[in-house]
């Protein structure tokens, strides 16, 4: 009896500590279940853990010319349209099959002239990217190269659209996932169009839960994919885009089958995908899409990952972890964490540990100092956060890693990092 009343008093205690979390844990207790047949959590940012609702949808078979699927994909177009508030209907929303980089190679080879030049803001994996598939479109280019993870600032774009006026459009990654740094794409828009140019983002891991409103970020396109924030599964990615740049990339691109003009005249001539559309993950995305909504939409999503990424952060800096990025730039997707310093710490093991508990890791990309990263986004919350922690705690105690601190080299990468 003393035992129930302890417990009790403690469990009023904890959500009396954290009003905020528990309010978010109540609203989702509705959605979030753990994976239906015991698979470990993906924190990874895409492909990430589904609910099984979304997988569900898939084990129905559709014909992609039929009305039903049709209505499917005019559904899917005008919810994305939604996100984005385009209140004076200039915007239209591009389905394209393929992974992610598909889409970003399609926006890019779609909306910039074979005689343009961009400017590449690059500060990871994704911004090197998009450098190498300007290479391979043939398409003139500079590239403002901020190394692993430094964030490009307005000034800095707008003292190279001054010194180079031949530069046509500006690329931007939103959120690079590499790092996980959240990129001020606001003050680069108003640099990019202060200076009369054009801009394009690859949103992939954070459109869905960073609001990109038109209203206040101004560009000409963006593209993301199905299997990340909006949490569907994999197989194709989205360009949203004004209506007069869609108009005039005609005959622009380089590929017949990366061609957002054609997809998106046959689009809306004839309800249809000019090619097989991948069915069953259009239906799951479907289900994820409706999900969002009853979730609240890009806010709601937006700060169930916020709240994802406190707990987990909270927790692995309780364990000595350091984080890359100061506060300022975590972005509520991805965070990257340094190594211990500590001569029993390996990833690899660690890796294993924490798959073996139940959690997929993802391994860093930093050139100068090893890391990994956790995933914030998928069907999670604070709860699973707090199993993670838990399950780093034991896995650091296993391995005999009494300190998670980061060699003194890494403290020194960051301290670069101004503000
Ligand atoms: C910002 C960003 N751009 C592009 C991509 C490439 O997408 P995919 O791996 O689906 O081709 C990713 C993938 O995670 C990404 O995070």
């Amino acid at each position: 009896m003393i035992r129930l009343i302890i417990t009790i008093l403690h469990m009023l205690c904890q959500a009396l500590a954290r009003p905020h979390q528990n309010c978010l844990e109540l609203d989702n207790a509705m959605q979030i279940k753990a994976p239906h047949l015991g698979e470990p959590y993906l924190l990874t940012p895409g492909p990430l853990t589904t609910s099984y609702e979304v997988k569900a949808a898939m084990l129905r078979d559709w014909g992609s010319w039929d009305a039903e699927f049709r209505a499917v994909t005019a559904e899917i177009r005008s919810r994305l349209l939604d996100m984005i508030e385009d209140h004076d209907n200039l915007f239209d929303c591009v389905p394209m099959q393929g992974s992610g980089t598909f889409s970003v190679e399609a926006m890019l080879a779609s909306f910039v002239p074979r005689e343009g030049k961009v400017l590449v803001l690059s500060n990871g994996a994704y911004g090197a990217r998009i450098v190498q598939t300007l290479d391979y479109l043939g398409r003139d280019y500079v590239v403002i190269d901020k190394g692993d993870y430094m964030p490009p600032r307005g000034d800095e774009v707008a003292a190279a659209l001054a010194a180079d006026p031949a530069i046509s459009h500006v690329v931007v990654v939103h959120c690079e996932t590499s790092s996980g740094i959240l990129n001020p794409v606001a003050e680069i828009s108003e640099a990019v169009y202060a200076a009369g140019r054009e801009l394009l983002i690859d949103s992939m891991s954070a459109f869905g839960a960073i609001p990109l409103t038109v209203g206040e970020i101004r560009y000409e396109a963006m593209v993301s994919s199905a299997n990340k924030c909006i949490e569907g599964v994999p197989g194709f990615g989205f360009v949203i885009a004004r209506k007069d740049a869609l108009v005039a990339a005609k005959g622009r691109s380089h590929s017949l089958s990366l061609d957002i003009h054609a997809q998106w005249a046959h689009m809306n001539k004839t309800g249809q995908w000019r090619f097989t559309p991948p069915t069953h993950v259009v239906v799951a995305f479907l289900e994820a899409l409706r999900a969002h909504e009853a979730e609240g939409g890009v806010a709601r999503r937006g700060a169930r990952y916020a709240d994802n990424c406190a707990v987990m952060v909270s927790g692995m800096r309780g364990l000595g972890f350091e984080t890359l990025l100061k506060d300022r730039w975590l972005s509520p997707i991805i965070v990257t964490f340094f190594c211990p310093a500590h001569e029993a710490f390996e990833f690899t093991a660690f890796y294993e540990r924490m798959k073996a508990k139940g959690f997929i890791l993802y391994p860093g990309k930093l050139t100068v100092v090893d890391s990994f990263r956790i995933g914030c986004i998928g069907q999670m919350d604070g709860d699973v956060m707090r199993q993670v922690v838990n399950a780093a705690r034991e896995t650091l105690a296993e391995m005999g890693v009494p300190d998670a601190a980061p060699p003194e080299i890494a403290l020194i990468e960051r301290a670069k990092l101004a503000a």
